[in-house]
């Protein structure tokens, strides 16, 4: 069986999700359509890990190794505005990232290597993974499930707007950032304005510490590796003669490196204790991790970047962050962009984000020719 034969099914099921999103945690009727096409195959032993995702187990015809491919299933919190004639059927819900091709691309998968299952050794798990738009995310939750357990690698891939139609990129090393917020909280003491020496004035010591934070990232961080420090909230003070109690500071950390991750967390964490010391002030610091950074496995990328051939082209990282990192923990692991877009085409998470269905056919060549190598078959 030939991706040719698979693509016309493959549009319409990447179609009819597009048209019928669901939120992260909320992919009851995705996953049930999901579960049907792939009852329509022979051989699959289908579960479901939690109530809105589906592992289906392709297991071969003689012993091998075992390899986990993951899609992702989720749309996004906004009202479509694509113009396209599939569009979104639910008011405020959109397929903006195209979750809708990558679970379209793996279902196709299934479907070519199910048709060549007595040739096959090992076994494939096509993961059909819940939420990843919403930390803690679906993937953490498959992995605690233990349905990748004696998995040998995992494989997974992302449609990319900003990519032409008929390239793909694998990443050396870190391919999405990992991406924390933390909240801040200046501990002054209020009073009047006219008298700031009987008070501890906290909003002096928010500017102080939103001015060092940037220190933290042009002071403390190698020049050649990537941090951003964003503070995007700050709140205090009721009139313009109180001095406030108190200041909030939010905002989001992203790194490539787990080092520079832990080092900039404990470096933001200083400063803040210095400048407020400083001010005679207090604070509390709070800083929670999101996704981890996706580092792909130097031989399964090489794998990769060999099957993807001519179609190999260069990209930066993502700042990004992307649950597929909790696969990490499991087994190495490859997270691989296919182009579908190029000059002109919205980003991903815009009302007007289209994904051009050229793109299908790559990917579903990609995954399925990357499975086969990998298990030896080609
Ligand atoms: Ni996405």
């Amino acid at each position: 069986m030939e991706v040719a034969e698979v693509l016309p099914d493959a549009i319409a099921w990447r179609r009819h999700l597009h048209a019928h999103p669901e939120l992260s945690f909320q992919e009851h009727q995705t996953a049930a359509f999901v579960r049907d096409r792939l009852d329509e195959l022979d051989g699959l032993a289908l579960s479901s890990p939690t109530p809105t995702s589906v592992v289906a187990t392709l297991s071969g015809g003689r012993p091998g190794p075992t390899l986990a491919m993951r899609a992702d299933l989720d749309a996004l919190p906004i009202q479509e505005e694509s113009g396209v004639e599939f569009a979104s059927q639910v008011g405020g819900v959109m397929h903006a990232c195209g979750h809708d091709g990558h679970t379209a691309m793996l279902l196709a998968t299934a479907r070519l290597l199910g048709a060549r299952r007595q040739e096959l050794p090992g076994e494939v798990r096509f993961v059909f993974q819940h939420a990843e738009e919403l930390p803690p995310g679906g993937a953490i939750e498959i992995v605690r499930s233990g349905a990748l357990d004696g998995v040998d690698a995992v494989v997974g891939c992302h449609l990319m707007s900003d990519m032409a139609v008929g390239t793909v990129a694998a990443l050396d090393d870190a391919c999405t950032a990992a991406a924390d917020v933390f909240s801040i909280r200046i501990l002054g003491r209020g009073g009047h304005a006219a008298f700031p020496q009987l008070a501890v004035d906290p909003i002096a010591a928010a500017a102080q510490s939103v001015s060092s934070l940037q220190h933290v990232v042009a002071r403390e961080a190698p020049p050649l590796e990537s941090v951003v420090v964003s503070v995007t909230r700050i709140s205090g003070g009721t009139a313009d003669n109180i001095i406030p109690e108190s200041v909030e500071l939010g905002g989001t950390v992203r790194t490539y490196s787990e080092e520079l991750r832990q080092q900039t967390r404990e470096a933001m964490e200083r400063v803040v204790a210095g400048v407020t010391t400083a001010h005679r002030a207090a604070y509390e610091f709070e800083y929670v991790e999101g996704y981890s950074s996706v580092v792909n496995d130097p031989s399964l990328t090489a794998l990769v970047r060999d099957v993807a051939g001519a179609r190999l082209v260069d990209r930066p990282p993502l700042m990004a962050g992307e649950d597929f990192s909790a696969y990490l923990s499991v087994a190495p692991a490859c997270f691989f962009f296919v182009g579908a877009g190029g000059d002109g085409a919205f980003p991903h998470h815009h009302p007007r984000f289209t994904v051009d269905e050229d793109a299908l056919s790559v990917g579903i060549e990609t995954l399925t020719t990357t499975a086969l190598r990998f298990l030896g078959v080609q």
